[in-house]
């Protein structure tokens, strides 16, 4: 939503341009542990496998690992350390490196993981001459070298796929006890180090852990965002690394390494070969090197010196401040394995209620009850659809959450009414910080039954944000989330209904007095009892947990959102924090960005790379946050927005008004229209979700995920596919009137039709398409079958029953297959088999239209109105409908010139499977 600083906006305002304040926040030499672990480059690994104590059981083989001086001749043991390497499902690795007996337990992350991953089958297949070489099921197998420690990860062909540890950069910081005396406030220092005027006590001293990771053979490497770089992750070796540290970076800034509100921790190496990956499983600060070896200005490794020259690789080093060594290695080994690999860890996004597909509006504010009512008015008025308003901070009793402003919203219920009359929700902010008011129910509760996030010495933390003073919930805690949960349900948020969805904002939390504008690491947190911890051992530091912080929030207020309506409504919830696991709770947008031309084109990067990593429902601030669109980029900015998975407008307090009716008519009707582009597809969307939800896929996905061969896909970051479909290439850089575009599928025969013409272009690569205003450059791809509603109305649930056109895009073969999921939009009846997923499949000799759960059934009014076949060779003579025993003879329409066939009004039910036959 925003941040601090007011006055500045303004004053930047003035001065023309934004600029984030880098000095906010750390450089890699102003964090400790990322100066210590980043200087260190031992020639040799100081870890150590004991060969003895070799046991495999289960999925899982243990070991001892030990630290040994190797300055000196003689073996002297360091420290003691126990390795684990499960072997689980899908192609999956999990290697565990934690102290044998640490000072007290290290945190292990919580809530990333969708449950216990499942085991697969590991045996051991030798143990001789100092490699203990173990494999899974599928035959993947793992040497284990002693001395000095390192895994080899091999694929199926027996090739070496990812190695951990082949740079010695393996490292886990012993818990130690504090000296008498010590004390070192330096940034190295062990018990302390200072940031501005903050100082973090650091009561464990160092804790940090690190390993290095290298994909052999690789191309690029992918993932951990979020960050505003390219897709393809850059080498770091002269820069900064790659900060993953949930932040709330006022006006961040484009092409940057820098840290901002989401972070989640897994990265892919990609190759035409094969595509790899591996998740840190850690929820502290983190910050990740890359080197790719195939750029230019790489520094030789020691490796390249050996090997002479140059070769293709790429190694990454993971430093967190805190955890154990948690590492899932994924063998792929095509895009899409890795890709579903790390859902099958982390979950998928469940089934979205189909609105939130649809287009929402929002602004920082809507002012009051009138504004809204007007709002909603004026998109009927100027006939244009739109499923949800929002409401930020300014709808509450001064910034106190699970309340209203009684002047400006004293009837929310009928607010509500009248906008579900329409079809349309309300989704009202939820802030974690929570104000500090004698009288205010939430801060009375949290205070008299010690809910709230403490300080380093124990007492209750106060920080400063939207509402002034400020404490923050301890989600960490059962009773806190429990709490929480129960706050949302109506009768303890009256003015709220089903139709009342919520955002949570603020989350990584945002902190405006805090270090980096976040909470200091030393606070603590809740963590169960255990029989004789105390002290240190009492307590999690939010050092420990900090990117996971915003995964608690959002995890209770769906449960609150569940509980509400006894589970039989599924709640939308949009937050700015991200962790790994995030997708199956909230949808995540990209933050402040601002209404300038470069915001707009890291749209895409942004969510492509968060797609990869679990979060396909991304979108950003359309028309930008701060500043004001102009009509050329505002027009732009709908286009691409309504090709990206999160569609909402939204704005900051201080900027003009710009809802789509107060622009020049002209412009007005280009953003009507790429609405209304939106909402033709809105089934397709829904049934893009619904497979999501059954295979972990990207929605939004990279190129090269479909195209893994072709190596001209692999940096292509400003193009995208939506499912296996579409191919966009929105317009982003102005006064333009033509774009390069990239068709991809050479030498398969691949075709790709405009969705405007029907006009089909071969598969060649690059080509220029001449664009307008009103020209997004949009591609089917041949053999695919998009299902469409043409009849646009106020908002999604009103189209429910209307019909359906097919637009058939056939490939070489003249085939083409496609898939529809329909159910009520908004319950869980689904899993009670109330819906239907049809394929649809064309051929030559007809179309079938097949559930694919002949248990499943939902009784839809929706029928066929029109399927549209684009590449037609050989039209057939006469059509007939085959539905039950009804058979229908259909009319048919050839234009010629673009080779497309229309058949008229086939009327079939969509609740029942269909055939059309062809006959030539
Ligand atoms: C609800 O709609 C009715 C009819 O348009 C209007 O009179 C009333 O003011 C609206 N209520 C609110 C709270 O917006
Ligand atoms: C449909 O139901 C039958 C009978 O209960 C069952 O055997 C079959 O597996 C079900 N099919 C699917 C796809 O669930």
């Amino acid at each position: 939503m925003k941040t601090l600083g007011l006055l500045l906006v303004i004053a930047l305002a003035l001065a023309g341009s934004l600029a984030v304040d880098r000095n906010n926040f750390k450089t890699c030499e102003q964090s400790g542990f990322c100066k210590r672990l980043r200087a260190l480059k031992p020639e040799k690994s100081q870890y150590s496998l004991n060969l003895d104590t070799v046991i495999v059981h289960g999925n899982v083989l243990t070991a001892e690992v030990n630290t040994v001086d190797t300055e000196t001749e003689k073996r002297i043991v360091l420290w003691n350390y126990a390795l684990k390497l499960s072997a689980l499902v899908d192609g999956t690795f999990r290697v565990e490196l934690d102290e044998a007996d640490p000072l007290y337990p290290r945190y292990r992350t919580m809530l990333a993981l969708d449950g216990e991953p499942k085991a697969d089958g590991l045996k051991l297949v030798s143990n001789e001459k100092g490699v203990v070489t173990v494999a899974n099921s599928q035959g993947h197998k793992v040497l284990i070298t002693a001395e000095p420690l390192r895994l080899e990860f091999l694929d199926l062909d027996g090739q070496l796929a990812v190695l951990l540890n082949g740079n010695s950069q393996l490292v886990v910081e012993p818990l130690k006890v504090k000296e008498e005396g010590e004390e070192g406030d330096d940034n190295e220092g062990a018990r302390g180090e200072n940031f501005k005027s903050h100082h973090d006590s650091k009561p464990r001293g160092n804790e940090a852990v690190s390993l290095d990771v290298s994909f052999p053979e690789a191309d690029h490497v992918y993932g951990i965002p979020e960050h505003t770089d390219k897709f393809s992750l850059r080498t770091t070796t002269a820069g900064e690394p790659y900060r993953l540290y949930n932040l709330d970076v006022f006006e961040y800034e484009l092409d940057s390494r820098m840290a901002i509100y989401g972070a989640i921790p897994v990265m892919y190496a990609h190759s035409a070969k094969r595509t790899t990956g591996v998740f840190w499983h850690n929820s502290a600060e983190t910050w990740v090197d890359v080197v790719n070896h195939a750029e230019g200005n790489v520094v030789s490794s020691l490796v390249n010196l050996v090997t002479g020259g140059q070769k293709k690789q790429v190694d990454a080093r993971f430093m967190s401040e805190s955890g154990i060594v948690d590492v899932f290695v994924f063998l792929g080994s095509r895009p899409k394995d890795v890709f579903r690999q790390f859902t099958r860890l982390t979950g998928v996004a469940p089934v979205p209620p189909k609105f939130s597909l649809a287009y929402h509006q929002s602004r920082w504010n809507y002012n009051d009850e009138n504004d809204v009512r007007s709002v909603s008015e004026n998109f009927d008025a100027h006939d244009i659809p739109a499923d949800v308003l929002w409401l930020d901070i300014e709808y509450t009793d001064r910034k106190k959450y699970f309340t209203w402003d009684a002047e400006k919203f004293p009837n929310p219920l009928e607010m509500v009414a009248n906008l579900s009359a329409v079809g349309r929700k309300l989704v009202v902010i939820i802030d974690p910080h929570i104000k500090r008011e004698a009288g205010y129910f939430l801060h009375e509760d949290a205070t008299d039954n010690g809910y709230y996030v403490q300080d380093k010495d124990g007492k209750v933390y106060e920080g400063w944000c939207w509402p002034g003073s400020s404490s923050y919930l301890d989600f960490f805690d059962p009773r806190v989330s429990k709490y929480y949960a129960e706050r949302y349900l109506f009768e303890n948020f009256p003015g709220t209904t089903k139709d009342v969805h919520h955002w949570n904002d603020m989350n990584e939390p945002s902190v405006f007095n805090g270090p980096e504008i976040t909470m200091p690491k030393d606070c603590r947190h809740y963590k169960p009892p255990q029989d004789g911890h105390d002290g240190l051992a009492s307590f999690w530091e939010h050092r420990h947990v900090h990117n996971e912080y915003g995964l608690w929030n959002i995890r209770a207020t769906q449960q609150g959102m569940l509980d509400r309506a006894s589970g039989q409504y599924r709640p939308f919830i949009l937050t700015r924090s991200a962790f790994a696991g995030t997708q199956r709770y909230a949808a995540v947008w990209t933050g402040d960005n601002a209404a300038e031309w470069g915001f707009l084109a890291v749209s895409v990067p942004m969510c492509i790379s968060m797609a990869a990593a679990g979060i396909s429902f991304c979108g950003s601030d359309v028309g930008g946050f701060f500043k004001y669109p102009e009509a050329e980029l505002m027009t732009r900015w709908y286009q691409a927005g309504a090709y990206q998975p999160f569609f909402r407008a939204h704005s900051h307090i201080e900027t003009k008004r710009r809802e789509p009716w107060l622009y020049e008519p002209a412009t007005t009707a280009l953003l009507r229209d790429a609405l209304r582009r939106r909402y033709a597809l809105i089934d397709y969307w829904y049934t893009l979700f619904y497979e999501h939800s059954l295979d972990g896929l990207p929605v939004m996905r990279p190129l090269f995920q479909e195209f893994p061969e072709e190596e001209d896909t692999f940096t292509i970051d400003d193009h995208y596919l939506l499912g296996e479909e579409l191919l966009i290439r929105p317009v982003v850089e102005p006064g333009v009137s033509s774009v390069r575009v990239y068709l991809p599928g050479k030498g398969a025969g691949a075709l790709w039709y405009d969705v405007d013409s029907y006009q089909p272009h071969a598969a060649n690569g690059y080509f220029t398409q001449d664009v307008n205003i009103a020209k997004i450059p949009v591609y089917q791809r041949g053999g695919t079958i998009i299902p469409r509603k043409e009849r646009v109305r106020r908002s999604s649930a009103l189209m429910a029953n209307d019909p359906y056109t097919f637009v058939v895009a056939l490939d070489a073969d003249n085939k083409a297959h496609g898939s529809l999921y329909i159910d009520d939009g908004e319950t869980y009846d689904h899993k009670n088999n109330k819906y239907i997923y049809a394929h649809i499949d064309y051929e030559p000799s007809g179309i079938t239209y097949s559930f694919v759960n002949e248990n499943a059934s939902y009784p839809t009014r929706s029928w066929v109105e029109r399927i549209v076949i684009a590449g037609i060779q050989a039209p057939p003579k006469t059509a007939k409908l085959v539905q039950g025993d009804k058979q229908t003879a259909l009319q048919m329409t050839l234009h010629k010139g673009n080779d497309v066939l229309v058949v008229r009004k086939p009327g079939a039910s969509m609740a029942q499977p269909w055939k059309i036959v062809f006959s030539y």
